[in-house]
């Protein structure tokens, strides 16, 4: 397949890995990029800049082809240092950066100096059509579906992206609930141009998280992903757990008077001891409704070739044959 978004990026599919906490380390994003998508390491996790640019060049050291670093933009009570970031992927020649959370428009102009073309994710129209007015070369239109942050507005995919189809000019793809070659074929349907993974992704053989993770995305359903931290407007779609339940029962307790710190102990530094200890009852870690359609561990590479072999079997044979003669 050929769309504006392999061109943009220089891969051979349109399939990009989100940046995720705790497993957009090299590993992922140098396995994604060598199966023909778009790895991405996941600048924030890493820590500081020195440790980002170390990162950079061991997936230089898995790959030669395109990787990513994705850089989430969110308000805390001391901002991570993202001019040492952005120095560091710019320094590092790094061509694609994913941003996310906040508006990246203070960053645009010294990424697009050096010729890195950015991807924002969004999960409203409003927010994509802002992220094409500041010069964004693409956007990530994120449903209601997803894994993470899907916003405030809760409008699932099946309207998100044609409605995004109908105001954006710049390429977009699909993410949230994307898991095969029925998503990809169904993302091109609704006007997308490629699609964005973060939860299947980690239930791969190279996905640099502790098994007893793979093990629970095989085991969840659709029904068993739950939203928390609604009562702040920073709506976060994890996996249910002993945690999740303890948080929800203190959202529903404390009503409007919820603040950060009465669900610290649930989400606070919770991502090492579920990603790397594989303690699943650890606090509430990001993972979308697409749990439900996850059943084996692939390589990375045998999972992209079975979604665009997939794909181009709907669109030749299915999608084809529905067609009167
Ligand atoms: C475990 C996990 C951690 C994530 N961490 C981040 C992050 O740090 N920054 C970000 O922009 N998106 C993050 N995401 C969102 C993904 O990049 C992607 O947009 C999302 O997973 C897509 O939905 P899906 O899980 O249904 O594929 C995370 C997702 C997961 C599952």
């Amino acid at each position: 397949m050929r769309t504006r978004i392999t061109e943009l990026f220089g891969i051979e599919h349109p399939i990009i890995q989100g940046g995720m906490h705790y497993v957009g380390f090299a590993e992922m994003a140098a396995a994604v990029s060598n199966a023909g998508g778009l790895g991405i390491i996941t600048g924030l996790t890493q820590g500081t800049p020195e440790k980002l640019a170390a990162e950079i060049e061991r997936c230089k050291g898995m790959t030669d082809k395109p990787f990513g670093v994705n850089l989430t933009f969110l308000p805390a009570v001391t901002p991570p240092d993202y001019p040492g970031f952005v120095d560091v992927i710019i320094k590092s020649g790094v061509k694609a950066v994913e941003t996310a959370g906040n508006n990246p428009a203070k960053w645009l102009p010294a990424l697009k100096e050096a010729d890195i073309k950015v991807i924002h994710k969004c999960t409203s129209v409003r927010h994509a059509l802002k992220a094409e007015s500041i010069g964004c070369d693409a956007v990530s239109v994120d449903g209601f579906e997803c894994g993470g942050h899907p916003g405030e507005d809760d409008v699932p995919n099946f309207i998100l992206l044609p409605r995004a189809a109908e105001e954006l000019k710049i390429p977009f793809v699909s993410s949230g609930g994307m898991a095969d070659g029925r998503s990809l074929v169904a993302s091109m349907a609704m006007g997308a141009e490629g699609m964005n993974m973060g939860t299947r992704f980690i239930a791969t053989q190279e996905a640099p998280v502790h098994e007893n993770v793979k093990q629970a995305l095989i085991a969840a359903s659709e029904l068993d992903t739950r939203l928390i931290m609604r009562p702040l407007r920073n709506t976060e779609r994890v996996l249910n757990n002993d945690a999740v339940e303890r948080l929800l029962e203190k959202e529903q307790e404390m009503g409007d008077k919820l603040s950060f710190a009465d669900i610290a102990e649930e989400v606070a530094g919770v991502y090492p001891k579920i990603m790397k200890d594989g303690d699943m009852d650890a606090g509430g870690w990001s993972c979308g409704m697409v749990a439900g359609l996850i059943h084996d561990i692939p390589t990375c590479k045998e999972l992209v070739d079975r979604i665009m072999k997939e794909a181009d079997e709907i669109i030749a044979e299915r999608l084809a044959g529905f067609r009167a003669a």
